[in-house]
C-alpha cells in the first residue's frame, strides 16, 4: 500500500534512478528492472527527522553518535533525511559555523541531510550573516530562551529583532522554548533543599516554564508580523496556544518528539534516572495523556526526535541534574515506536503519522516536494515498513554507538522496517545496512514561505 499526503492507494511505485517515475497503477516492467514485492506492507515516503544532534560537544562531553553511525542508525529506522544542528562558540561567524559543521557532515552521512543554524550571539554581527545563509540553502535558525550558562540564551529583544528581520528573507526562527529565570529558580530552590539527583530533573524545568515561553513567543512574533516553529513541545497547554494563533492566521509550528508522547516521568522513579535526563523533561502520565489527545487531534504537525545519543558510561557519570549530559538517542525508534503507540491502536491514520514524519517537516524547511512525499519526480527517498509481527525493543536491537541504550527499551513494537531506500538505493533491507559513508548529500532547502500551509 502507497502512503500518499492525504490517502493510501494500492498499485506501483516506478523508480528511475534517483527519482520517483510514477505512482500507483500498474506499472509494466521492463527486463533491467529489479522488483521489490511490498505486499502487505506500507511504502511511505523516508522519514525526515527535523532535529538530530550528532558530534555535539556538550560541556565536558561529546555525543557517542557522529554523522557515520548515527546517519546508519537512522537508515535501518527509515530515516533518509535528518536535519542537524551547527554548534559554534559564541562571537562565530555563522557561515563559518556551516562551513565546519558540512565539513564535519559531508563524507560521513549515510543519508541525506540538512541544517539549522544556532544564533546566540546576534548583536555581534550575526543579524548580518543572516541573508547569506538562507543562500546557503539553511533557511532555519534556531534560538534558545534558555541555557543562559551555556552561552546560548537569547534575550527577547534580540529574538525579537530576529523574527521582524526573518520575515522578509524566508527564514524561519525556531525556538527552544523554556522560561530561563523559571528554570533557574526551580533550580536553585531544588538545590537549597538537598533535592539535586538525577532524580529531581523532572520537577527542575516546570511545565510552566515552557507555556509562558511559548505564550510570550508567540506573541512576539504576532507583533513581528513572522512565522515561528516551536521545537520540542511538551505541553498540551502550549500546543492550545500555537493552534489558538493559527487559528488566528499567524503561521505557528509545533514539533514534537516520541519521547514526551509515549514516556511519562515515573521514568524517574527507577534506578537509572540519568537515563532519562534531556531537556525539556518527560512530563506527569496526565500531561502525557492530554499531549497524545493533541497529537491525534492532529495539532502537532512536525516529529522529530532531538537524538542527542550518550552512552550509558556517560550517562551514568552524572551525580545530579546538574552536571547529567542531556540527551537520549531517537532516530532509529521513531518510525517503529510511534507506529506501534498510535497506528497499530488505530489512533491515528497512518497517513496522518507519515505526514508528520516526512511531508510536514520537508514543507516547514523547504525541502517539499523534492523531499516528504511519494510523487513522481521527487527524490525516491523511500521505508517500507511491515506491519507484521511483534517484538520487545532491546538495547541490542539499536544500530548507534557502541554503548548508546533506548529509553524504550522493554516497549512492544509492532511490525519493523523492512527496507530503507535513499534516492532509488536500497540502504537498508531485512536486518542488513546495505548503505555507506558518504553516499548521504547536503540537500539545500528553499526559503520559507510565510504562506504555507503545514497540516
Ligand atoms: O536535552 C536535550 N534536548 N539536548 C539537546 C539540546 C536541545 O535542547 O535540543
Ligand atoms: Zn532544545
Ligand atoms: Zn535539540
Amino acid at each position: 500500500m502507497l502512503v500518499l499526503e492525504d490517502r493510501t492507494v494500492t498499485g506501483d511505485l516506478v523508480i528511475r534512478g534517483e527519482r520517483i517515475a510514477a505512482v500507483g497503477g500498474q506499472a509494466p516492467v521492463q527486463p533491467e528492472d529489479s522488483v521489490m514485492d511490498a505486499a502487505g506492507m506500507y511504502v511511505m515516503p523516508g522519514v525526515i527527522d527535523p532535529h538530530t544532534h550528532f558530534a555535539l560537544r556538550s560541556g565536558p562531553y561529546t555525543t557517542a553518535d557522529d554523522f557515520t553511525t548515527g546517519t546508519r542508525a537512522a537508515a535501518r529506522g527509515g530515516v533518509t533525511t535528518i536535519m542537524d544542528y551547527t554548534t559554534q562558540p559564541r562571537e562565530a561567524s555563522l557561515v563559518e559555523a556551516i562551513q565546519q559543521r558540512r565539513a564535519q557532515a559531508d563524507g560521513q552521512v549515510c543519508i541525506d541531510y540538512s541544517l539549522h543554524v544556532v544564533v546566540a550571539d546576534l548583536e555581534h554581527g550575526q543579524m548580518e550573516e543572516l541573508p547569506d545563509i538562507v543562500q546557503m540553502g539553511i533557511p532555519s535558525v534556531k534560538v534558545f530562551t534558555t541555557y543562559r550558562g551555556a552561552g546560548l540564551y537569547s534575550d527577547d529583544w534580540a529574538i525579537f529583532q530576529l523574527l521582524k528581520r526573518s520575515r522578509d528573507m524566508g527564514l524561519l526562527v525556531t525556538v527552544h522554548a523554556e522560561n530561563d529565570a523559571m528554570v533557574e529558580g526551580t533550580k536553585a530552590l531544588l538545590t537549597k533543599q538537598g533535592r539535586t539527583s538525577p532524580a529531581y530533573h523532572g520537577q527542575s524545568r516546570p511545565a510552566l516554564a515552557e507555556v509562558e515561553a511559548v505564550n510570550r513567543l508567540i506573541f512576539l512574533a504576532q507583533a513581528a508580523g513572522s512565522a515561528v516553529y516551536f521545537v520540542h513541545l511538551t505541553t498540551p497547554k502550549a500546543v492550545t496556544l500555537a493552534v489558538a494563533a493559527r487559528q488566528r492566521g499567524q503561521p505557528v509550528i509545533v514539533e514534537s518528539c516520541p519521547q514526551y508522547l509515549v514516556l511519562d516521568d515515573s521514568v524517574f522513579i527507577g534506578p537509572h534516572p540519568e537515563e532519562f535526563i534531556w531537556s525539556p523533561p518527560i512530563r506527569p502520565a496526565a500531561i502525557v495523556a492530554s499531549l497524545r489527545e493533541r497529537f491525534k487531534a492532529g495539532e502537532i504537525q512536525v516529529i522529530g526526535t532531538d537524538h542527542c545519543g550518550f552512552t550509558r558510561a556517560q550517562k551514568r557519570q552524572a551525580t545530579s541534574f546538574h552536571d547529567a549530559p542531556n540527551g537520549l538517542p531517537g532516530v532509529e525508534t521513531s518510525l517503529p515506536v510511534l507506529y506501534s503507540r498510535f497506528v497499530a491502536t488505530r489512533e491515528v491514520s497512518i497517513v496522518q503519522l507519515t505526514r508528520v514524519l516526512a511531508a510536514n517537516p520537508a514543507r516547514a524547511f523547504g525541502l517539499y516536494p523534492q523531499k516528504g512525499v511519494l510523487r513522481s519526480g521527487s527524490d525516491a527517498d523511500v521505508v517500507i515498513y511491515d506491519p507484521r509481527g511483534e517484538h520487545t525493543l532491546r538495547d541490542e536491537d539499536l544500530h548507534g554507538a557502541p554503548g548508546c541504550y533506548t529509553p524504550y527499551a522493554g516497549r512492544r513494537i509492532h511490525g519493523r522496517v523492512a527496507a530503507t531506500l535513499l534516492r532509488g538505493q536500497v540502504i537498508y533491507r531485512d536486518g542488513q545496512f546495505l548503505g555507506k559513508p558518504g553516499y548521504g548529500r547536503f540537500v539545500a532547502g528553499q526559503p520559507f514561505d510565510l504562506t504555507a500551509v503545514i497540516g
